[in-house]
């Protein structure tokens, strides 16, 4: 079947209609297609006078280039790091160094273990955000690494049994797209190129790559990798929606995934790449495969690849017989080269950037020391990023309690030499599986792993507080049933956890010794205080309702301070702020099919994205499940009350339906779309008994049925308050945030009419409501 530009746009039309009338949208032409857009957009550095500087000095390097240069600059090598490019000493371009992870430098000594990313979004705290870059920036300048592998938005969390959700932010688009910006620009600051990955549309890890059988000399493939099929409006408003702002801030690097979306590897997608990334987006800098994750050598430089990794992949000699036969024009060559080297001047890393002291996975002996007083803003994270959901008659905070107990063996560290003699607790051996007694839960498992220095667990900062206050702790840290000695303290604290990883998806939210732990203990003990730290969300229903859990806190991901920052909320030294950055169902069923991944036996398989817009508490919205705890939800040890909403769209932007097509696209989109076209004000007060702060969430409900009820548009934090205290949250609404992705027009549109607004504490506690017209 051959598709023309018209038919192609036609398509789209009737897969975007056929979403919101309830067709099947797999059924559509257009829906898994993936038009070619050729040939590559060649980078010139007209985003602003940073970018045209870097670009007139890479230009004058690149050409002088032979071809084999602009190759090694362009091709992964052996070296320190996870990835390495070639260096060209004729001009004193060093070989680059890349390096993993976005939560901390990981496999290496004297760096810090940030909170995961999931965890960062849980603060809904932009100035946190912007801090927790700029300090990993330090860690991999320190390091001597000029590319730092995240941050990742991808996956988003569609599924809800992803096994990287905790590496990336959330599956609001609104809340991604801000911590997106916020570490980019932090990392960036410090020096180092961000990459943001995984582009796109990379939301499983079932299949995630194909099967290569290595022993034919072809490289036979024996199955091909999973293809995320999404349709046009969904890819913008949803999955690139969180890039966007990362481009925005000036990342420099983007990593294409592993997957195939809509039927086309993601490093060889020219639509992805040359259209979307490239054209739509105005990416100056370059686009990097994931690991082994190049599939073709002319197809994927045509389709807008610059670099890859580890090794040369498909490139190498073959990239320059295939400039010198023709099937990669010189131009795209030198576009690639250039496109690295810009980013390089971009980041002005010609500057007496630090040597590279990183070693792949060999961590003895690494003299430099790159975590300054980072453990404060971890702790500090750890702790704004803890969410508080049940608190029955104030039990939270503890006050001058003198006997405790806990449980579980998340409380306590690692016991990796019991699992294995020849291994060391922490570092890089906190990757090695968190089942029965392992220990607490820092990070995840993967190349997404921080590597901490050293683990404060709850057990460890929980006895220095008893002991403080001259008091007694007991602990049983392996049973599942443990014995009712010490159940009649004043309050048990147990802690579960739930691992998962890259490379494989999750089997349950659940499992069946942590649910038994708590329930046994809650069994005896009226004051059972539950703790979970997880790799996404985490369903509770085996034990929720049970009268003696008198509090339950998700403590996420939060990186070596753990112990510490979670007794900061245990013990009330700090108030909890952290929400919920996804939906907590009452059941997994009531995921429905977007708990698991699509496993299939397919030689081609498909993951079929036919709920467009609809994922995590849109999809409840929409199909009316009332959820355990919303998106967005999360308690304080005091109350707030919202009022006096007001709301104004400004006079003094463009404000006609399409941004003004006279103004040239830059790097993020057309510049029109960051305007701030209206303003939402309302009032918090402090209605409770203690200081606290409150997160302040907008929502807006677009004209028309065929976009989410309700979508997260804006979120400050506001206070602290003394009670009786109130403040004023200020929300500005862009251009972007009031429009819908037009597929005809290829062009984000206001719609024209009224916006409903919503102003609360979370996704359904919406106090306030109120209105904006756009005329
Ligand atoms: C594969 C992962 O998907 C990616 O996120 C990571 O950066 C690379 N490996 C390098 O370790």
């Amino acid at each position: 079947m051959k598709f023309s530009a018209s038919t192609l746009l036609l398509s789209a039309q009737a897969a975007a209609a056929a979403l919101n009338n309830g067709t099947n949208p797999s059924e559509v032409p257009y829906y898994g297609l993936s038009p070619p857009v050729y040939p590559a957009p060649v980078g010139n550095g007209t985003s602003d006078r940073s970018w045209a500087k870097a670009y007139k000095k890479a230009k004058a390097l690149t050409a002088q280039f032979t071809l084999e240069e602009k190759m090694n600059v362009t091709n992964g090598f052996e070296g320190l790091c996870v990835g390495n490019t070639g260096a060209v000493p004729r001009f004193g371009i060093p070989s680059l160094c890349f390096a993993d992870a976005p939560d901390g430098v990981r496999g290496q000594e004297f760096v810090s273990a940030f909170p995961a990313g999931l965890h960062l979004a849980a603060t809904f705290n932009k100035d946190l955000m912007y801090k927790y870059g700029k300090a990993l920036g330090e860690e991999y300048y320190g390091k001597g690494i000029h590319v730092a592998l995240g941050p990742s938005a991808g996956p988003m969390g569609r599924v809800m049994r992803g096994g990287r959700n905790w590496e990336g932010l959330s599956p609001d688009p609104s809340l991604a797209a801000v911590a997106m910006g916020a570490i980019t620009r932090g990392i960036q600051d410090s020096g180092v190129i961000a990459t943001a990955k995984h582009w796109l549309l990379n939301e499983q890890e079932a299949r995630r790559r194909p099967s290569v059988d290595e022993s034919t000399p072809e490289r036979r493939v024996t199955d091909e990798a999973i293809s995320s099929n999404a349709d046009d409006r969904t890819i913008h408003e949803l999955y690139a929606f969180p890039f966007m702002n990362a481009l925005k801030e000036g990342a420099g690097s983007v990593m294409c995934s592993y997957q195939r979306a809509n039927h086309s590897y993601a490093c060889q997608n020219s639509k992805l790449m040359n259209g979307i990334l490239k054209t739509q987006l105005g990416f100056e800098g370059f686009v990097v495969s994931d690991w082994r994750g190049q599939r073709s050598g002319v197809a994927s430089a045509n389709a807008g690849l610059d670099v890859v990794m580890p090794d040369h992949g498909f490139w190498g000699e073959k990239l320059v017989e295939a400039v010198n036969n023709g099937s990669v024009s010189e131009e795209r060559m030198t576009d690639m080269a250039t496109r690295v080297l810009a980013t390089w001047y971009y980041l002005e890393q010609e500057n007496n950037f630090p040597e590279t002291t990183y070693r792949s996975y060999s961590t003895v002996g690494d003299p430099v020391n790159v975590q300054a007083d980072h453990s404060d803003l971890i702790r500090e994270i750890g702790a704004a990023g803890t969410v508080l959901v049940k608190n029955v008659n104030k039990t939270l905070p503890l006050k001058d309690v003198k006997m405790v107990s806990v449980y579980g063996y998340d409380a306590t560290v690692p016991q990796s030499p019991w699992q294995n003699p020849n291994r060391y607790g922490g570092g890089y051996e906190v990757n090695f599986g968190w089942n029965t007694f392992n220990g607490t839960l820092v990070t995840g498992g993967g190349s997404g792993i921080s590597t901490p220095p050293y683990v404060v667990s709850p057990f460890h900062a929980i006895s220095d507080r008893i002991a403080k206050n001259k008091g007694t702790i007991r602990w049983d840290f392996y049973s599942e049933a443990p014995g009712p000695h010490y159940v009649n303290t004043e309050a048990c604290l147990v802690f579960i956890n739930g691992y998962a990883s890259e490379s494989f998806d999750r089997v349950s939210l659940t499992d069946e010794f942590s649910d038994n732990l708590v329930i046994n203990v809650a069994s005896m003990c009226p004051n059972t205080i539950v703790t979970m730290h997880h790799t996404g969300a985490r369903t509770v229903d085996a034990w929720i309702d049970h009268p003696n859990v008198t509090a339950v806190i998700y403590g996420g991901l939060p990186g070596q301070e753990s112990g510490n920052s979670l007794a900061d909320v245990l013990f009330g030294d700090v108030n909890p702020t952290g929400k919920l950055p996804f939906t907590i169902a009452k059941k997994e069923e009531d995921y429905g099919e977007l708990l698991n991944s699509t496993n299939s036996k397919d030689f081609f398989p498909e993951a079929n994205f036919t709920e467009g817009l609809y994922i995590d508490y849109r999809y409840f919205d929409k199909k009316n499940i009332t959820p355990l705890y919303e998106f967005g939800f999360g308690l304080s040890y005091t109350t707030f009350g919202f009022s006096n909403l007001e709301t104004a769209v400004k006079a003094d932007v463009n404000m006609d339906e399409f941004p003004d097509p006279e103004i040239d696209i830059i790097q993020g989109g057309h510049p029109e779309l960051w305007d701030v076209v209206a303003t939402v004000k309302a009032h918090v007060e402090n209605t409770g008994d203690v200081d606290g702060a409150e997160i302040a969430q907008l929502y807006i409900g677009v004209p028309g049925d065929d976009t989410p009820a309700r979508q997260l548009r804006g979120f400050e934090r506001v206070g602290p308050l003394v009670p009786g205290q109130n403040h004023r949250a200020v929300f500005e609404l862009t251009r972007r945030d009031l429009s819908t992705w037009d597929v005809e027009a290829q062009q984000w549109r206001f719609r024209r009419g009224t916006y409903k607004v919503y102003v609360g504490s979370s996704s359904r506690k919406l106090p306030l409501e109120g209105t904006i017209t756009i005329e």
